[in-house]
């Protein structure tokens, strides 16, 4: 009897550590890395994604300036850099997923032909190199040593936040085999490889930490081994954008003392295989006046280089050439398409040709395949589709059937004739303007279908600007607006409770921005109570589908900085707990609760920045990227890998089949900005990475 008590008691125990043992370590994993069961999906947008529509095209050093297309003229194609061969290799981003394409050209009977020389996409050998379709980045320019593709990609966490996840790889094409060639913690950007592959230069943060920078990241040069990452060595101090002449000199950018981006050149002394950093002289190429950047060496001829510029009194960044010798600039796109951005230049092998992308809509030779309404991005979570709209704030109706969208005034109008709020089938069709005027954040009630709730008036204002927040039944056959809140102290960000009885929103009516429950129906004349009271800003507010919670956004730890972090408080005032901080000084912004309540989906800079933003068009915040977590906090999940700027989330309560669609009235329209912080004469210089750069003319 007492034998047999002590081996139930002894296997009671043995199971009961077992239990634990499975609760604590496989149970709390299984939580952190398993997605949403249940197939959703989610929408968010891109800031100017639609107009990109970016190919590469060439013209020729010398002679007749006749510009070729030298890309299919399908989805968004840059960064391009020509092989020995004269082969193309460059970013593509089929799918809305970047890959890197190998472009051929065969002639059907006589020589093949250089990929330079042909404007016709007839003999075009398409070959893709590396992307596996899944969202991550690569979007620096691309090298092939032997058969090996250099390249960037964002596919491993740092696991630290605001810690950029952009690192060099070589890939091995014959097998596929891949190698980080940037060490394990670091990030580098740009990377370009010497002319005999030996070395790779790249732009490295180093150690040092990124502090939310958007203009000039403030990273040096190192060099190290292709092969394998070896001898990495620190070169240039202050400096991105590399572009190797020979094995010893390469030419790079900064932004100097004097407020110009200019183009640099440093020459190495190798001993022995050894870098001799004691020994690296820097000098400054292009003076003052003007910026020059994203320098491309010309290997065979070494008298001049390629830069992008911006001149007084010219809102176009145009393709330059320079004389290094003469130190004189030929003007190369100008006369092409005077009002069109031309980015990051490349040189032929032989030094003949220049090549660059910029968008295909100023030329009209082909027809677009961008102008998308909606967008499938391959998903990194299996049952979770991830949609692009082509509009702010989207958010899905309660059945998931359709979506609410707004167009800001700050966005090119391309499709639409005003700003104002549509909505449309989820699949993109039936695309209808229900209000003209600026609106921002838009939601769904969840009881009565067909009723939208958006805030009316000025985005990015003040506690007491004149906003409020409107409901509209899109259903009723005509439109009557119903106006919720009073007095327009900023009234913004409406979300209804599931039962249908309330609405959560931001207002700023105490002075500061605080979070304030009212009646859904008859709005703060109704039923209104203040959920949230301090002098900081709580905003961009959730209310999770089992009615629980409410997840919002705030600077609360640090009033004024920029810095926000993601809370989340029962309706009734209780609870509020922090979900999750972006680092020192980042931002978590946008929260969605996920259908099931347990995941909450946000927009934040917790990767920092996948690439130099000055190789890009203008974006206010490059480093907006969609993250997923457990609304506990734990497991985090990136959703995008973008240099644009992704923001405004919303889970969808249904999962919709993946699928694009495009805008009913197609036509491209190419209307971004280049990089307002190079605007010349409003010039913030708000960076603190500025050099005091020498003037003396290179010898
Ligand atoms: C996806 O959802 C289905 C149920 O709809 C579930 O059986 C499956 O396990 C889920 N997959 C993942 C990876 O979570
Ligand atoms: C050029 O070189 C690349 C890389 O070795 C190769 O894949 C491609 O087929 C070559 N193209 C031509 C036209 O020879
Ligand atoms: C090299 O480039 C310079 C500057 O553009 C030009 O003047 C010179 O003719 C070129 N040399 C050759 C051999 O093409
Ligand atoms: C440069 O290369 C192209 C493509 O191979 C060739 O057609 C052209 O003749 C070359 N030009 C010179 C000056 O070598
Ligand atoms: C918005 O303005 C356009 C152009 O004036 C008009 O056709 C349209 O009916 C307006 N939409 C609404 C919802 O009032
Ligand atoms: C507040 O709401 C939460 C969640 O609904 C609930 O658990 C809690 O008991 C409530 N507290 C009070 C004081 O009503």
């Amino acid at each position: 009897m007492k034998t047999s008590n002590n081996l139930i008691h002894c296997l009671f125990f043995f199971f009961f550590y077992l239990l634990i043992f499975i609760l604590s370590s496989s149970f709390p994993l299984y939580l952190a890395a398993t997605p949403p069961h249940r197939p959703t999906s989610i929408a968010f947008a891109t800031w100017l994604r639609s107009s990109y529509a970016f190919d590469i095209y060439s013209l020729p050093t010398k002679g007749p300036p006749i510009e070729i297309r030298l890309t299919d003229g399908k989805s968004v194609n840059y960064n391009g850099h020509f092989l020995p061969n004269h082969s193309l290799i460059y970013v593509t981003e089929r799918d809305g997923s970047p890959y890197i394409y190998l472009d051929s050209l065969y002639h059907s009977q006589k020589l093949r032909r250089s990929i330079s020389e042909v404007s016709t996409d007839s003999d075009r050998f398409q070959v893709l190199l590396a992307g596996d379709g899944k969202t991550l980045s690569m979007k620096d320019k691309p090298s092939l040593v032997g058969q090996n593709l250099i390249h960037v990609s964002t596919h491993e966490d740092p696991g630290l936040p605001r810690a950029s996840w952009t690192a060099v790889y070589s890939t091995q094409l014959t097998t596929g085999l891949t190698r980080r060639l940037t060490p394990k913690g670091l990030a580098d950007f740009s990377p370009a490889v010497s002319p005999s592959g030996v070395w790779t230069a790249t732009a490295s943060y180093g150690e040092k930490v990124w502090q939310g920078e958007v203009e000039e990241l403030g990273t040096d040069i190192y060099v190290f081994l292709t092969r394998d990452g070896s001898h990495r060595i620190k070169v240039v101090d202050h400096g991105g954008w590399p572009s190797w002449v020979d094995d010893s000199t390469f030419y790079f950018h900064r932004r100097c003392g004097d407020g110009w981006w200019s183009v640099f050149r440093a020459v190495l002394t190798i001993k022995s295989g050894e870098i001799d950093v004691k020994s690296v002289v820097t000098q400054r190429v292009t003076k003052p006046g003007l910026h020059a950047f994203t320098p491309a060496a010309s290997v065979a001829n070494k008298s001049f280089i390629a830069v992008a510029t911006r001149r007084p009194g010219s809102e176009f960044r145009h393709i330059e050439l320079y004389d290094v010798v003469l130190n004189k600039f030929t003007d190369l796109t100008r006369s092409i398409s005077p009002n069109a951005h031309h980015f990051n230049p490349f040189i032929s092998p032989n030094s003949t040709r220049v090549g660059y992308h910029k968008c295909r809509g100023s030329t009209n030779d082909v027809k677009s395949t961008n102008d998308l309404l909606l967008e499938n991005i391959r998903s990194p979570i299996p049952n979770i589709s991830l949609f692009r709209v082509d509009g702010s704030f989207p958010s899905y109706s309660s059945d998931g059937e359709r979506i609410a969208y707004v167009k800001l005034p700050t966005e090119p109008l391309a499709y639409v004739e005003q700003p104002g709020l549509f909505v449309m089938n989820s699949d993109g069709s039936g695309v209808r303007n229900v209000l003209n005027g600026t609106a921002f954040a838009t939601s769904w009630d969840w009881k009565r279908k067909g009723v939208v709730y958006t805030s009316v008036g000025p985005i990015f204002a003040g506690e007491s600007s004149n906003v409020d927040i409107i409901s509209i039944d899109v259903d009723e056959e005509k439109l009557s607006y119903k106006t919720l809140t009073i007095g327009g102290k900023n009234n913004a960000f409406p979300s209804p409770s599931p039962n249908g009885k309330w609405v959560v929103f931001r207002s700023g009516r105490s002075g500061h921005k605080n979070l304030y429950v009212m009646d859904a129906l008859n709005g703060e004349r109704g039923r209104l109570y203040r959920l949230t009271e301090g002098p900081w800003t709580d905003t961009m507010c959730n209310w999770s589908p089992d009615g629980e919670w409410i997840a919002f956004s705030s600077d609360r730890e640090d009033p004024g900085s920029g810095s926000y972090d993601l809370f989340k408080i029962h309706p009734n005032g209780t609870g509020l707990q922090k979900v999750i901080q972006s680092g020192s000084g980042g931002r978590v912004n946008h929260p969605w609760f996920s259908p099931d309540g347990k995941y909450i989906v946000f927009a934040s800079d917790y990767a920092a920045v996948s690439g130099e933003p000055i190789a890009n068009s203008h974006h206010f915040q490059p480093y907006g990227d969609i993250f997923v977590i457990k609304s506990d906090g734990s497991g985090i999940r990136r959703l995008t890998h973008n240099s644009y700027e992704d923001g405004t989330p919303a889970w969808s309560p249904k999962y919709l089949s993946p699928h694009d669609a495009e805008w009913p009235n197609h036509g491209l329209h190419c209307t971004f900005e280049d990089n307002h912080w190079l605007n010349i004469g409003t010039d913030q210089r708000s960076d603190s990475f500025i050099s005091q750069c020498d003037h003396k003319k290179v010898s």
